[in-house]
């Protein structure tokens, strides 16, 4: 039987999710909504043999493995040989969970023919990360609380994701973690589950609108809502660096200047920049000039797919 290749783009939420509600199956407090990254993503081969689950090129962790284990659980099988390679770094808040997950399932399902339908996939994929459902359809995808996915109309052949690279390092708290403490601890846990109740539907008139701007505005709220979040929860959670406040500082400047561009942040120092095509050279200069060198450049689009 010839090895199955699946690829996932990784997704950045502009509406986060951050908090579970019941676990098994996951239903988080609140709906998210994301971009997929169509030149950032995981290649995953699928090949018949014992469980064995390589990621980028070395034998997984007993965490990452059990994750796994878990998504083939749902299968019903055990035996594969998964080989997984992220083509960007591993763990540093670029979501490598959402498109490994994502590529995971959907090479699966095709490894095992099991036919399963979108739903159902969106189900497993969130078994290994929750975020991952959101990179199994195309560019702007809702993924509602109550559990569907969907694929949101947005034209976005000029829009561009940048990502400043600050810290590529495997963060100190896993997302996992970090917001079951929240859901736990934050005293203004519920002010955010209502808080961006009301951005998300600001965000989908946006959407409507077809309105850049807007989009990026309620993004970078939202943003700073998740790490409010954060930030009250005890022990506190704050992913950001020196150099990230600096450049999410700068972020306003840039905008004074013409730049059409907002940040996000997700669990990690580094910064999520939605930009347009036209204003991304502009952009890259102005940052490389400010001390921001390690730049991943993505076009918005692109979903699980099996070769
Ligand atoms: O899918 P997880 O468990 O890695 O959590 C994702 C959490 C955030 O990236 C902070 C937000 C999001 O919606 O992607």
């Amino acid at each position: 039987m010839k090895p199955v290749v699946a690829i996932a783009p990784t997704n950045i939420a502009l509406i986060k999710y951050w908090g579970k509600k019941e676990k098994d199956p996951l239903i988080p407090y609140t709906s998210s909504l994301s971009v997929t990254l169509r030149d950032v993503t995981t290649t995953t081969t699928l090949s018949q043999g014992h469980f064995a689950f390589q990621l980028n090129g070395k034998k997984a962790g007993l965490e990452e493995t059990d994750r796994v284990l878990a998504v083939l659980k749902a299968f019903n099988k055990k035996d594969v040989i998964i080989d997984s390679i992220n083509h960007f770094p591993t763990a540093a808040g670029i979501a490598s969970s959402a498109s490994g997950f994502a590529a995971l399932t959907v090479g699966l399902n095709a490894f095992f023919k099991t036919q399963l339908p979108l739903q159902t996939l969106a189900r497993i994929s969130r078994i290994g990360s929750g975020s991952a459902c959101r990179s199994l359809l195309e560019g702007f995808v809702l993924w509602e609380k109550e559990g569907p996915i969907s694929q949101l109309n947005y034209p976005a052949d000029d829009l561009r994701m940048l990502i400043a690279v600050i810290d590529d390092q495997k963060k100190s708290v896993s997302s996992r973690a970090g917001m079951e403490q929240s859901v736990k601890t934050s005293p203004i846990f519920n002010t955010w589950v209502s808080d961006s109740e009301k951005d998300l539907s600001n965000m989908l008139k946006a959407i409507r609108d077809r309105s850049f701007h807007k989009i990026g505005a309620i993004a970078e709220v939202n943003s700073e809502r998740l790490y409010a979040v954060m930030r009250t929860t005890v022990p506190i959670i704050d992913y950001r660096s020196e150099e990230t406040h600096r450049l999410t500082a700068l972020i306003p400047q840039l905008r004074a200047e013409g730049i059409a561009v907002y940040f996000t942040l997700d669990a990690g120092a580094n910064v999520k920049l939605l930009t347009l095509e036209k204003d991304i050279l502009r952009l890259e200069k102005a940052l490389v000039q400010h001390g921001f060198k390690r730049l991943i450049k993505s076009r918005i689009g692109g979903q699980a797919h099996v070769e």
